[in-house]
């Protein structure tokens, strides 16, 4: 298949051409130029929200994975016109490119930040959708364009809610960098562990590349319409992060404790029973072995 990944200079879309070499032609669309290996070479610079450029890139694709977004929270509380004109319009603009561009099949990653503070855990794909933060909404926004696309011209699609990935190819970087990006990087300066509160609450880490995995899955598989999360199924506290950290980091880690963020969900978990039935994903990196990966470099 001749697949398109949007922002396909991100930590995601790394993973993803890795997945896709065998088998299928990749190439990426970006604002900015790849820094990983697997990525150099194949990305068009054009921004999502441009639809001539869009519909030029479209040409000749089978199938787009829609990774590139304002991935922020924090930033789409403080933007939040910033976060819809990329998340929502830019969505838009790449699906009309798609079906402009007679692209057969869409898979956007949206984000477990569409179901909001979870009623129950683990959450499942049924679990009303009730977002709390901007970027949550915006996600869930361009889902329902994903879908009306499916119906209203016939484009084959898949949607996929990724929990909290990592990877060493976050960029440490970004003040929006997630938790386990926070804390390999302090551990490896010699810097204590900060957590938010007690770090009783939970969260589902996945690998980037196993999220990567899933993505192409859905992607080869023939069941249209599918919306699946993308999580491990295992929740693990923030407290059990650190001490993992800590445990696997070759220098000596402390973990101090500080005031807990204000509105923090308490746990978050997938259900993932729906990804193993449908397209047969199961989590392959552990979270251990996930982590180790930050102090010697091998994933
Ligand atoms: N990291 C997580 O824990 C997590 C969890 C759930 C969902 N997601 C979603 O997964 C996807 C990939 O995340 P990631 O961690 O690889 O992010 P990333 O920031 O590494 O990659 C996103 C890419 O999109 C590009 N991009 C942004 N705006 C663009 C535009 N207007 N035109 C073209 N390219 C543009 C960026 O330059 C970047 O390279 C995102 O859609 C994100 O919302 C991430």
């Amino acid at each position: 298949m001749k697949v398109l990944v949007t922002g396909g200079s991100g930590q995601l879309s790394s993973y993803l051409f890795e997945e896709l070499e065998k088998e299928h032609e990749a190439r990426g669309v970006d604002l900015r130029e790849p820094v990983f290996d697997s990525a150099k070479g194949k990305v068009d610079i054009a921004d999502i929200r441009d639809a001539e450029a869009m519909l030029d890139i479209c040409k000749g694709a089978d199938a787009i994975v829609h990774t590139a977004a304002q991935v922020s929270v924090q930033r789409s509380t403080e933007d939040p016109a910033f976060d819809v004109e990329t998340n929502v319009l830019g969505t838009v603009r790449t699906l009309k490119a798609a079906r402009d561009a007679g692209v057969a099949k869409f898979i956007f990653i949206s984000s477990a930040a569409v179901y909001g503070d979870p009623h129950y855990v683990p959450v499942d794909e049924e679990h009303p959708a009730a977002p709390l933060s901007i970027y949550g909404s915006s996600k869930l926004s361009a889902e329902y364009f994903v879908r009306a696309f499916g119906s209203s011209f016939g484009m084959k699609w898949a949607i996929v809610r990724p929990f909290n990935f990592y990877s060493p190819r976050a960029d440490p970087k970004s003040p929006y960098s997630g938790v386990i990006t926070k804390f390999t990087q302090n551990a490896a300066s010699g810097l204590p562990l900060r957590i938010e509160g007690d770090g009783s609450q939970t969260r589902d880490f996945l690998h980037a590349a196993d999220v990567a995995r899933l993505v192409r899955l859905t992607l080869e598989s023939k069941r249209d319409g599918l919306t699946l999360n993308g999580g491990s199924g295992q929740a693990t506290s923030i407290l059990d992060l650190a001490k993992t950290v800590k445990k696997v980091c070759p220098r000596p880690v402390n973990i101090e404790h500080v005031a807990p963020r204000t509105a923090d969900i308490k746990h978050s978990v997938a259900k993932v029973e729906r990804a193993r039935e449908m397209v047969g994903f199961s989590t392959r990196i552990s979270l251990e072995e996930g982590l180790k990966a930050f102090f010697s470099r091998t994933v």
